[in-house]
C-alpha cells in the first residue's frame, strides 16, 4: 500500500474466500495470517472502527457440487461441515476477522444478483453460446491454444469440453480502461513482478468476452430474470436451480463477496470501506488467482460504476520439503497439527518471517524448529526472562524509574538501544504498509539482539556488586521500557505473546486496543509497575 494512505482514512483487508471442496491447509493459513497481521496493525494505527477484515468461503460451482455428490450429501450440507473446519482453524490461529462471508448466504446472493442486473442494464451482459475448454479444479475457461499437452496450463489436470448456452460479459470492452488503471496506479497490483505480468498480458493478448453463466449444472446463484425452464437438480431435493436454467459462473459469484459482505449496494459500511475517497481496499491473494482479481474483478466493478480495489497483493506459494503439496503425495501440512505441537504465535511468526511476502517459500519442520529455538526462545524469550528475573532480584519486583546519571559507558549503551528503537519506528510503518513482513520482523530482531548484547555489556550483576544503584536502575528501566515497545511491534504478528510481555511487565492494558503511535514513544511506561513472573514465553524445542 502506498505510504500516503497509511495514516488516515479507512482500511479494508480481505483474504480469498476458500473453496469448500477441501479442508484448510498451510496455504490458506498463510494468506489469512498475513491479512490478520495487517488488520491488527491498522487497528492500532487508525482505530478499531476504521478497519474491516473479511474472510469466508466460496461454496458454489461445479467443483463443490462434484465433491458433495461423491460424498453422497447435498452441497450445502457438505459446505456446512467444511465451513466449521475453517472457522475452528481461524479461532485456533487467533484470526481477528470482523466478518465471515459464505456465498450461500442470502445477503450475498442478493448483492450478486444486484450487480448482475446493473451490468446487464448497462449492456455488458449478452446471451450466446460457449464452446471450448473448462478446467473444473481451477473453475476456469480455456482456449485450445492455452492448453499444455491437452491439460490445464495452471494445474496440469485434465480439462473438459463444454458446449452450452451462456451469458457473456463484455470483457473486451475493458482492456484499455484496465491498462490505463494499472499504469496510473502503481500500487494497484503488487508486487511489481505481478504488475508487469498483468500489464504485458493486457498489452499482448486480445481479451475475449467472458462466459459468466452455466447451464449444465445447478449449484450456483440463479441468473436473475432468466425464467426458462429449470434443469433437473443433480441432487435430489435440492432447489437452487428452481427459478432459472442459468446459474452464474462461480468466479462472478465469488469475487462479489468483497462487496456483498459490506452490504452492497446501500449499506453505510459499503460506503465507509469502499466508496469514500479515503477508503483503502487491500485484497491479499495467492499468485494462482491473480488474473481473476486484476482483470475480471476490476472489469466487473468498472462496468457497475464502482471503483476498483486500491491494491491486490499476490503472495507466493509454499512447497513442503521442496515438493509441491498434494493429497496424492500425502504431504499436505495441516495447520491444526502444527499449532497443537508448536503453538499459534510460533506458527504465525514462522510463516511471516521465513519468506519475503510475494516470493515462493519452503516449509519444513526443521526450519520451523530452528526459528522457534533461535529467534523466539533464545532472543525474545530470553530477553524477557532475564529482564524479569533481574527486576525481581535487584528491585524486589518493582520496575525502577530512569535516573539521570552521567556514567559514560552505561549512557552510551542506553543510547545505542534507543537509536535502534527510533530507527525501527520509522522503518516499521514503511515495511508493514508495503507488506514486507519479514523485513519488519528482522528489524525488530536487530533491536532484540542489541538489547541482549546490552545486558551483557552493561552487566547488571556487576553494577549490583559494585553498588552502582543509579546505573543499575537505568539498565533495568531501559530493558523494561524497550520490551514494552517491542511488544507493540510484535503484537500484530504474535498477539497473545505480546500481551504476555505486557502482563509480565505488570501493564494492565489490553494491547489490542492501544494507539500504536502513542505506545511506541520512549518513556511512556507508567511509573510504579510490578513485574509478574510467568512461564517461559517460548519453550525450547528439544
Ligand atoms: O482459489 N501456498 O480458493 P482456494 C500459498 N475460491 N498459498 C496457498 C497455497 C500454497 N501452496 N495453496 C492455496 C480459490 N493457497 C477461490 C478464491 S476469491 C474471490 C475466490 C491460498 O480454496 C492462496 O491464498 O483454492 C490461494 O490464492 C488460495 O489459497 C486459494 O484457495
Amino acid at each position: 500500500m502506498s505510504e500516503k494512505n497509511s495514516a488516515s482514512g479507512t482500511f479494508y483487508v480481505t483474504t480469498p474466500i476458500y473453496y469448500v471442496n477441501d479442508v484448510p491447509h498451510i496455504g490458506h493459513a498463510y494468506t489469512t495470517a498475513a491479512a490478520d497481521v495487517i488488520a491488527r496493525y491498522k487497528r492500532l494505527k487508525l482505530g478499531r472502527e476504521n478497519v474491516f477484515f473479511l474472510t469466508g468461503t466460496d461454496e458454489h460451482g461445479q467443483k463443490v457440487e462434484k465433491a458433495a455428490l461423491s460424498a453422497g450429501v447435498k452441497p450445502l450440507e457438505f459446505a456446512d461441515s467444511v465451513v466449521t473446519r475453517y472457522k475452528d482453524l481461524w479461532a485456533r490461529l487467533d484470526i481477528s476477522h470482523d466478518d465471515f462471508i459464505r456465498t450461500t448466504e442470502d445477503r450475498h446472493k442478493k448483492a450478486v444478483q444486484t450487480i448482475w442486473r446493473i451490468i446487464k442494464e448497462k449492456g455488458d451482459i449478452y446471451p450466446g453460446h460457449y464452446e471450448d475448454w473448462y478446467c473444473t479444479p481451477c473453475e476456469n475457461f480455456l482456449t485450445e491454444n492455452q492448453l499444455v499437452n491437452g491439460k490445464c496450463p495452471d494445474c496440469a489436470r485434465p480439462v473438459e469440453k463444454l458446449k452450452e448456452e451462456s451469458y457473456f460479459f463484455k470483457l473486451s470492452n475493458y482492456a484499455k480502461a484496465l491498462l490505463a488503471h494499472i499504469k496510473a496506479n502503481p500500487q494497484f497490483i503488487q508486487p511489481e513482478s505481478r504488475r508487469n505480468e498483468i500489464k504485458s498480458f493486457l498489452e499482448k493478448e486480445t481479451l475475449r468476452d467472458l462466459s459468466v453463466s452455466r447451464t449444465t449444472f445447478s449449484w450456483g446463484i440463479p441468473v436473475p430474470g432468466d425464467l426458462t425452464p429449470t434443469l433437473p437438480s443433480p441432487v435430489k431435493g435440492e432447489e437452487i436451480g428452481k427459478w432459472s436454467s442459468h446459474v452464474m459462473y462461480v468466479w462472478f459469484d465469488a469475487l462479489t463477496n468483497y462487496i456483498s459482505a459490506l452490504g452492497y449496494p446501500d449499506d453505510e459500511r459499503f460506503k465507509k470501506f469502499w466508496q469514500r475517497n479515503d477508503s483503502n481496499v487491500l485484497h491479499i491473494i495467492g499468485k494462482d488467482i491473480l488474473r481473476f482479481h486484476t482483470v475480471y474483478w476490476p472489469a466487473f466493478l468498472l462496468s457497475a460504476g464502482i471503483k476498483p480495489p486500491t491494491t491486490v497483493f499476490a503472495h507466493g506459494w509454499w512447497t513442503v520439503d521442496g515438493q509441491k503439496m498434494s493429497k496424492s503425495k500425502g504431504n499436505v501440512v495441516d495447520p491444526n497439527a502444527i499449532i497443537e505441537k508448536y503453538g499459534c504465535d510460533q506458527f504465525r511468526y514462522f510463516l511471516l518471517r521465513e519468506v519475503p511476502f510475494g516470493l515462493d517459500g519452503d516449509f519444513s519442520i526443521k526450519a520451523l524448529e530452528g526459528r522457534i529455538n533461535s529467534d523466539l526462545a533464545n532472543d525474545l524469550g530470553n530477553l524477557l526472562s532475564r529482564t524479569i528475573s533481574m527486576v525481581e532480584k535487584y528491585r524486589e519486583g518493582n520496575i525502577p524509574p530512569a535516573i539521570n546519571s552521567k556514567d559514560g559507558d552505561n549512557e552510551r549503551n542506553i543510547h545505542e538501544s534507543l537509536r535502534h528503537l527510533n530507527a525501527a519506528t520509522t522503518g516499521y510503518d514503511f515495511w508493514l504498509d508495503s507488506l514486507q513482513f519479514n523485513i519488519a520482523l528482522s528489524q525488530i530482531w536487530t533491536i532484540i539482539r542489541a538489547m541482549n548484547a546490552y545486558v551483557d555489556q552493561a552487566a547488571p550483576w556487576k553494577l549490583a556488586k559494585d553498588n552502582k544503584q543509579a546505573e543499575l536502575s537505568n539498565v533495568l528501566y531501559t530493558l523494561c521500557e524497550g520490551l514494552r515497545i517491542i511488544a507493540v511491534y510484535v503484537y500484530p504478528f504474535m498477539p497473545s505473546s505480546a500481551q504476555k510481555i505486557w502482563n509480565a511487565l505488570g501493564i494492565k492494558k489490553d494491547i489490542s486496543s492501544v494507539s500504536f503511535d502513542e505506545e511506541v514513544k520512549w518513556g511512556k511506561m507508567p511509573e510504579g509497575l510490578r513485574i509478574e513472573k510467568a512461564a517461559p514465553l517460548f519453550p525450547r524445542i528439544q
